[in-house]
């Protein structure tokens, strides 16, 4: 069990970081002020998954949850909006690379590499423009999908730069399906 004694080090503060997630995460917001008090070091974070309950969440609606300290936007696509993103061809794309870490890195950019597998509904991604940092605006911009205000990026409904400074897409995170409507990011 090599990984188990190498990862001892952090294991306790990392089930205690992994359990408060879990058992919040379904209430939304509530999970961040309760994580924040725990002030968990930053190997504790460097580890954190957390496990989000999407059951709820309904065609056209997004929600935000927190990993590692930053917004992860996870949404529930309309068949237009996947419609939309499919029409695009990889040569009208800024960035042509998919980002997406569940997918080798130079994977191209298509709807299909950046929707979840098998799911492509499911829009995961890391909720922090690729420029400076800012925390882009969604269902706004000149493409239907996310706008961030600090310089004037607009993202499609992939959550792929269209127009502006930002020069990449929206990072994917690593994620899985632990049960259908259960999404465990990182
Ligand atoms: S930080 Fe988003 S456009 Fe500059």
């Amino acid at each position: 069990m090599a990984n188990t004694d190498q990862a001892d080090p952090n294991r306790r503060d990392f089930l205690y970081i992994a359990t408060g997630a879990m058992g919040v995460v379904g209430a939304g917001a509530v999970v961040w002020p309760f994580i924040d008090q725990m002030n968990p070091d930053a190997s504790a974070l460097a580890l954190a998954s957390v496990e989000v309950d999407v059951s709820a969440i309904e065609e056209g609606q997004s929600i935000s949850v927190q990993w590692r300290g930053k917004p992860v936007f996870i949404r529930y696509r309309t068949a237009a909006e996947i419609e939309e993103a499919n029409a695009v061809s990889l040569d009208e794309l800024p960035d042509p690379l998919a980002r997406n870490a569940n997918l080798p890195s130079d994977a191209p950019a298509t709807d299909e590499n950046r929707g979840a597998e098998g799911a492509e509904q499911w829009l995961i991604q890391v909720g922090v423009c690729t420029h400076f940092g800012c925390v882009p605006i969604g269902d706004a911009g000149e493409y239907n999908g996310w706008f961030c205000p600090c310089h004037g990026s607009h993202y499609d409904t992939a959550g792929r730069i269209r127009k502006g400074p930002a020069p990449e897409n929206l990072l994917i995170p690593p994620f899985e399906f632990v049960e259908e409507t259960m999404i465990k990011i990182g």
